[in-house]
């Protein structure tokens, strides 16, 4: 799953899903890209730390009861977290963090925190991390982000890769008209698909 992440429709963000995908697929030989999962086109409601996810659901897609998963539409894009073979997240940064869709998105893997210690595990996979930032400076720009990510992708049994960070890229044609960052979201891809993605 290639998960944009931007509420900007055509920003920074999704040219970067769509590099990423071309030159993945490309070099997986592909006719087509990959596809690109845009999150702004799903509801995600945020956690509200009920702890109703401790409990086992069997009735529930995922196992675990979440009063928030019957109002919203978490429960693939959960699903593809828990399951998919590989990922890639592609985010802008807010306020030196992820926008709010996309933490929403991370608190709600908290039933996978929850899960008892005796459910297996999803397989261990590999998680490709696109960050994007207007500013062209800041030591701790991504600080935030990549541990937020790191922590709630782990009970998933998913590791982050090494992470891609672009800084400066703040107008949302800014990527598009930048050919060295460009080139190096297309070396990204073709790197992830010359690992198995
Ligand atoms: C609400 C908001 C907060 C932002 N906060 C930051 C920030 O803290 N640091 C930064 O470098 N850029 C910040 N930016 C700029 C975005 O990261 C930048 O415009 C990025 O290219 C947006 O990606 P997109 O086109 O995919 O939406 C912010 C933008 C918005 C709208």
């Amino acid at each position: 799953m290639i998960l944009a992440c931007s509420p900007r429709p055509g920003g920074n963000s999704d040219t970067a899903a769509r590099l990423f995908a071309r030159a993945a697929g490309q070099r997986l030989g592909l006719a087509a890209p990959l596809p690109v999962t845009l999150l702004r086109s799903f509801r995600i409601a945020p956690c509200l730390a009920c702890s109703a996810c401790a409990q086992p659901d069997p009735s529930s897609a995922l196992g675990l009861a979440c009063p928030q998963s019957r109002e919203d539409d978490s429960i693939p894009l959960l699903q593809a977290l828990a399951q998919a073979p590989c990922l890639c997240l592609i985010s802008p940064i807010f306020f030196y963090h992820l926008p709010s869709p996309l933490k929403a998105l991370l608190d709600r893997t908290q039933p996978f925190w929850l899960r008892p210690r005796e459910r297996a595990l999803p397989p261990p996979r590999l998680c490709r991390i696109i960050l994007i930032a207007g500013r062209t400076r800041g030591k701790s720009l991504f600080a935030g982000s990549l541990l937020s990510l790191r922590y709630a992708l782990d009970p998933l049994n998913v590791r982050l890769a090494e992470p891609l960070l672009l800084r400066g890229l703040e107008e949302p044609g800014a990527l598009a008209s930048s050919p060295e960052a460009s080139l190096a979201v297309s070396a990204y891809g073709q790197e992830a698909a010359g690992d198995g993605l």
